[in-house]
């Protein structure tokens, strides 16, 4: 009888055992679930804070040679792996319009690294959003110019910008609504575009401008 009594002690005790390991393994359960939630924010934060420093080294890009210094498009802020490099041809020697053609150059070699870089839509979204925004208003500051100045070619000018922002409209559109993507061809349409434009068309305007004293 002592033996049974003996007996059943332990297998009570074996079946107390059994539950405190149970529980020890329920702890251990939550607690790699809090740490998965805590590496999934952790991680979270990491993204955004690569993409905050991303922007903010984007704003300090610097020359880091003499050869750098000298070379226009780095000193204007431009990157060795720009597609689009500024420099002598593509200024017209109007300081204001030089800067507002920089920026466009700027926005589309932006536009090329986002693609090449496989950014999602939603970070080309802004980029293709600031180079339509900013190309009409550069463009109606440059017709505005030659209005005022009585420029003889106003009207084919005006309809090369006209059928521009029309054609990024309609990629605008088109990407928006999901129906088209952008791919390095749109990019390439743009640099064509800008670089043909500044170097045949817009240089054509210089000479009248200064002389009728508007710029
Ligand atoms: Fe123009």
């Amino acid at each position: 009888m002592s033996e049974i009594a003996a007996a059943s002690k332990e297998q009570a005790a074996g079946v107390s055992q059994i539950a405190i390991g149970l529980s020890q393994i329920d702890q251990v359960t939550q607690q790699n679930s809090a740490y998965a939630e805590e590496t999934a924010a952790a991680a979270e934060e990491l993204t955004g804070q690569v993409k905050h420093l991303r922007e903010m080294v984007s704003k300090f890009r610097v020359a880091t040679s003499k050869q750098e210094e000298a070379d226009p498009h780095i000193s204007s802020g431009g990157l060795a792996s720009d597609p689009i490099k500024w420099g002598k041809e593509l200024m017209i020697g109007i300081n204001k319009i030089d800067s507002q053609h920089r920026r466009l150059v700027i926005l589309a070699n932006d536009l090329h690294h986002a693609l090449r870089e496989g950014q999602a839509s939603s970070a080309l979204q802004p980029i293709l959003e600031e180079l339509a925004d900013y190309t009409r208003t550069h463009f109606s500051y440059e017709e505005q110019l030659m209005q005022q100045s009585g420029y003889p070619d106003f009207t084919s000018h005006k309809a090369a910008h006209t059928k521009l922002i029309q054609k990024l409209e309609d990629i605008f559109q088109g990407f928006k609504a999901n129906r088209s993507g952008i791919g390095i061809e749109t990019f390439n349409f743009i640099k064509d575009w800008l670089t043909s434009h500044i170097m045949r068309t817009d240089k054509k305007y210089v000479s009248h401008l200064q002389s009728r004293g508007v710029v």
